[in-house]
């Protein structure tokens, strides 16, 4: 088989003929100003695979906040830039192409931020993780196309390899042994064996970066289509249990992410449920370990508490003989990812049955009367407002009353009492 090199027509066939247009104009305006211009990184790699993906990284060797300020005047839309990196973002209607400009890194120490300064192509495909990754295609006018692959990626490809481009790679940057697990699992590749031997011997390297990068890569494997696969093998590598020791990523787990997607209610954050799931079953000091390494955001702290919560109070949950509206209050005050994670992980059925019509029907009952209703029928504004509000909801939810009618009756009827 012939490699291919010259990946012209892919982008015409591939991308929105507005983005494979603008790299034309964008290669020919580089060119314009003496400067040379690459589409780089993961849109490379999955133009060679025939995968979407829209994400367009160009790197220019030369000043890429000049270039972009010269694209953007052609192009009614918005630029930011950050000039400490040398970079800059253009958006135009829905489309997004981020520009850098080539460079070379170094990292002072294991985990921390490289030191970078302006370089050519070569150093810039250098510095990245893995050679499916380190592929360009030259836009300039007269190379126009041609894929610039100077790390063997095509090889890889080919071969369904995930591969490091130096020995000290895992060690510059640890997060990179989470993206090895994700892309493996993504693309359905092999972590080639010397990498995966570098891997085994760097996991200790993940104590080097911050839990917010790998919060991050978290949150890249969770928007994967299947993101067990990666916890299952990030189980098995031991990098799992360095989220937290007693975290596994083993069948049943994968069962629950499964039935996750399946069954997600709109108003959820998938992402947000499958954490949920994958720390169900730590014990409460376990799980608030993991949420200060991750630097969890608020409301995700709270899914992962009060899917605990929940957890502990699925025996009283599991009484067959509770009221709608009891189920409803004892659920009601719980963020509803981490209900539903009961729902899909919780160990008693009977619990499961009351989770899942809460989930389904009685979140959503609300009586018809507002409180401005209640004052016109006579209930005095204050503390009475939310006891009548109560006690129509409940009704509502036991199905003892199913119109405004039996609403305003019940209301009339607790008014009488009060006053009798
Ligand atoms: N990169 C890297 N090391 C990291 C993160 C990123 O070398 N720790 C490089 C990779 O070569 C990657 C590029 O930076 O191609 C952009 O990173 P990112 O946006 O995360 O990847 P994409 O390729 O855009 O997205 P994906 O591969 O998930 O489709």
């Amino acid at each position: 088989m012939t490699p291919i090199t010259d990946l012209a027509v892919r982008i015409e066939q591939q991308l929105p003929a507005e983005l494979a247009d603008f790299m034309k104009s964008a290669g020919n305006m580089a060119a314009d100003g003496g400067e040379k211009l690459y589409l780089v990184g993961g849109l490379v790699r999955d133009l060679l695979l025939g995968e979407a993906n829209l994400d367009i990284d160009l790197v220019v060797e030369g000043d890429a906040v000049a270039l972009a300020r010269r694209l953007s005047a052609g192009q009614a839309g918005k630029i930011t830039i950050h000039h400490r990196f040398n970079t800059a973002k253009l958006q135009w209607r829905k489309w997004t192409v981020d520009l850098a400009s080539a460079r070379s890194e170094h990292y002072p120490r294991p985990g921390a931020l490289p030191s970078v300064k302006p370089g050519q192509l070569s150093d810039d495909l250098f510095r990245r993780d893995f050679t499916i990754n380190a592929m360009a295609v030259a836009l300039a006018p007269q190379s126009y196309g041609q894929l610039i692959d100077l790390y063997g990626g095509l090889d890889d490809l080919e071969h369904r390899l995930v591969r490091i481009l130096h020995p000290k790679s895992f060690t510059d940057d640890a997060s990179r042994i989470w993206r090895a697990v994700r892309y493996e699992q993504r693309l359905d590749f092999q972590i080639e064996p010397e990498t995966l031997g570098l891997l085994r011997r760097d996991i200790p390297m993940l104590d080097t970066i911050s839990g917010d990068r790998v919060r991050y890569e978290l949150e890249c494997i969770f928007k994967e289509r299947s993101p067990e696969k990666a916890i299952k093998r990030a189980g098995e590598l031991g990098v799992l249990a360095k989220l937290h020791p007693s975290l596994t990523g083993n069948g049943w787990l994968a069962d629950r992410f499964d039935q996750a997607r399946r069954i997600s209610f709109p108003d959820q954050k998938l992402a947000d449920l499958y954490l949920a799931l994958l720390a169900y079953r730590l014990p409460d000091d376990d799980r608030e370990q993991l949420v200060s390494y991750l630097r969890l955001p608020k409301t995700l702290a709270r899914t992962l508490r009060d899917a605990g919560a929940v957890r502990a109070h699925l025996g009283e949950m599991a009484n067959t003989e509770l009221r709608p509206s009891q189920i409803y209050h004892l659920l009601g005050g719980y963020s509803s990812e981490a209900v539903t994670a009961n729902l899909l992980a919780g160990d008693l059925p009977p619990a499961r049955r009351n989770i899942q019509l809460y989930l389904e029907e009685l979140r959503s009952v609300k009586p018809v009367l507002a409180g401005r209703d209640l004052i016109d029928m006579g209930v005095t504004p204050g503390p009475g407002i939310g006891e009548a509000l109560r006690l129509i909801l409940d009704a509502r939810l036991d199905g003892t009353v199913k119109t405004r009618r039996d609403e305003e009756r019940l209301v009339g009827e607790w008014l009488a009492e009060k006053s009798g």
